[in-house]
């Protein structure tokens, strides 16, 4: 009997997300008529100059070790970005490169979490978010966004779950699953609650490009919050980049110091092709990640219109990111053709899936089984085909 492997291990659940557009690829591999809204990734391609500056970077030889942060010349210019967009000023030592924006989760998460170290996360959540805070031996806290507050947390419940082992809170801005964008005036009133419990932040701020109305706002630009705060942003979604796997901490000089030793032994650096690739990313500015949020916003309200009408209720539409994140509770009991009684989200995908050949996650992947997510960073031909597939899939259920 060969010996046990790593409990830590064993105790986390595999990325919902990943498992369904896995299968959904898998199913379209073995011929299956399948659309999937499962993975959260731009069907635009990488922006041509982002192509040419890797291509560059091959051709002048960059195909060796960086430092573990990641290439100076890419960090300085993460810094003017930050200073420029965000208001926030960082030095390239506050800096590190990092395979993903995932993969900057984790550091900022290693760096701060000890044993028994609660870490609150407003729910629903990004599906990664609980699972690292387990491996890393730390606890996660839920604190429910209500339908009724468009999902956001508020001060008054931040303040009921902190106590002495509270170490941070995990903001994700706009938010995945759910859409909600933070106001300044609801940051600031959270931030008031984290800087008088002595919270870390972490503020994985992703999507902060893709902002339908009013503005995006850094809760680490907020006062008293930078030297507490790590900012975790990425090329993936704003730059069509998902393939390329660069993303970045930005953190409080210890911190960052911390972050790279841990890349320095675990992964090192994101390939250094990649990071020219982030440079040219940065060059372009955000005109195209802009001019994408605006064809989001159009496949927002259609399936905003579309969705609400197979269940026959209003929906709100989702202030950011490019998910629509539907309560689908009012089906819940009601039966299939083959006789199965829907209980909860996760029955509803696998039906739809199996029935219909479209690809959704289960709310319950996010902590809230109400609802299901569909991602609308897909093509309006797909989108079309994914809502008719919905709307017959519900119309079925009796
Ligand atoms: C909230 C959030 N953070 C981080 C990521 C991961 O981004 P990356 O591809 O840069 O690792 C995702 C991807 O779905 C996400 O939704």
């Amino acid at each position: 009997m060969p010996k046990s492997l790593s409990n830590r291990t064993l105790n986390i659940a595999a990325s919902l997300t990943v498992a369904i557009d896995s299968l959904a690829k898998k199913m379209i591999a073995e011929g299956k008529d399948v659309v999937s809204l499962g993975a959260g990734e731009p069907d635009f391609p990488t922006p041509e100059p982002i192509c040419k500056a890797a291509h560059c970077a091959i051709d002048s030889g960059k195909t060796r070790y960086t430092a573990p942060v990641g290439i100076l010349e890419l960090r300085k210019k993460i810094c003017e970005k930050l200073s420029k967009e965000n208001g926030l000023r960082y030095e390239p030592e506050q800096i590190t490169v990092t395979s993903g924006a995932k993969h900057a989760v984790f550091n900022s998460l290693a760096a701060l979490i000890n044993p028994g170290d609660e870490v609150i996360i407003p729910a629903p959540y990004w599906v990664t978010y609980p699972e690292l805070v387990k491996w890393l031996g730390g606890v996660p806290v839920f604190v429910d966004g209500l339908q009724e507050n468009d999902f956001k947390i508020t001060a008054e419940q931040l303040k009921q779950v902190c106590n002495d082992k509270t170490k941070a809170i995990l903001m994700n801005n706009p938010c995945n699953p759910t859409g909600s964008v933070y106001s300044r005036e609801e940051l600031e009133a959270l931030a008031k609650v984290i800087v008088e419990n002595d919270l870390y932040c972490i503020s994985d701020e992703v999507y902060e490009y893709f902002v339908y109305k009013g503005t995006f706002t850094s809760i680490a630009s907020i006062e008293g919050m930078k030297d507490r705060s790590i900012v975790i942003n990425g090329f993936s979604k704003s730059y069509c980049m998902t393939g390329w796997r660069v993303g970045y901490d930005a953190s409080p000089a210890p911190i960052a110091k911390i972050i790279g030793k841990i890349q320095g032994q675990a992964t090192h650096h994101p390939s250094n092709i990649a990071q020219y690739a982030a440079i040219g990313a940065l060059e372009m500015g955000n005109a195209e990640s802009l001019k994408m949020r605006d064809v989001f916003r159009k496949r927002r309200d259609f399936m905003v219109s579309k969705i609400g009408e197979a269940l026959g209720q209003k929906l709100r539409a989702p202030e950011g990111a490019f998910y629509l994140f539907a309560p689908v509770n009012s089906v819940y009991g009601r039966t299939t053709p083959e006789g199965k009684t829907i209980k909860g989200s996760v029955d509803l995908c696998e039906y739809i899936l199996e029935s219909q050949g479209l690809a959704i996650v289960p709310g319950a992947a996010f902590g809230n089984d109400n609802c299901v997510r569909f991602s609308y960073a897909a093509s309006d031909e797909n989108l079309e085909s994914a809502c008719r597939r919905f709307e017959a899939a519900i119309r079925s259920l009796k």
